[in-house]
């Protein structure tokens, strides 16, 4: 399993390592709880630097930097991929529909299936989203046991 975050935040800068933070430490028990622990899953993000302040990415940062992230799946090949959030939702299937009509399904990026979702930070935000992202997770899950 591959997650694809958006880009780095203040912690994961100084770490040098993605989803370190508190979304991420949500995200460890997000994947932990269909049974990922984290070292078996393979995490990175769509931008490869931290956008200063913490503003959205730009479509031309998304543009620089998505060869690397396509050339890591390609590398990888994972039996699927979980894109949490809109930049990586939108990025990989190349659309710019929200995060909240593409969730729900299981999509297709290069033949592999990905399963969007919302970002674990928008769910500290907003945890009303934890079902449906629940729900998004058993839909990896039945993938990935099919
Ligand atoms: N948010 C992301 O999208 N990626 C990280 O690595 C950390 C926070």
């Amino acid at each position: 399993l591959v997650v694809v975050g958006e880009a780095p935040g203040a912690d994961e800068d100084r770490a040098g390592r993605p989803f370190v933070g508190r979304a991420g430490k949500l995200l460890d028990q997000l994947l932990l709880s269909v049974g990922f622990p984290r070292e078996s899953v393979y995490i990175c993000n769509v931008l490869k630097c931290r956008p200063p302040n913490n503003r959205n990415p730009l479509p031309d940062e998304v543009q620089c930097c998505s060869p690397f992230l396509k050339s890591q799946l390609e590398t990888i090949a994972p039996r699927a991929v979980l894109a949490v959030g809109t930049f990586p939702a939108q990025t990989l299937l190349n659309t710019t529909e929200p995060i909240s009509r593409l969730r729900g399904k299981v999509h297709t990026y290069e033949g592999t299936p990905l399963v969007p979702t919302y970002h674990p930070a928008a769910l500290l935000r907003n945890p009303t989203w934890i079902r449906p992202v629940w729900e998004d997770l058993q839909r990896l899950r039945a993938v990935l046991d099919a």
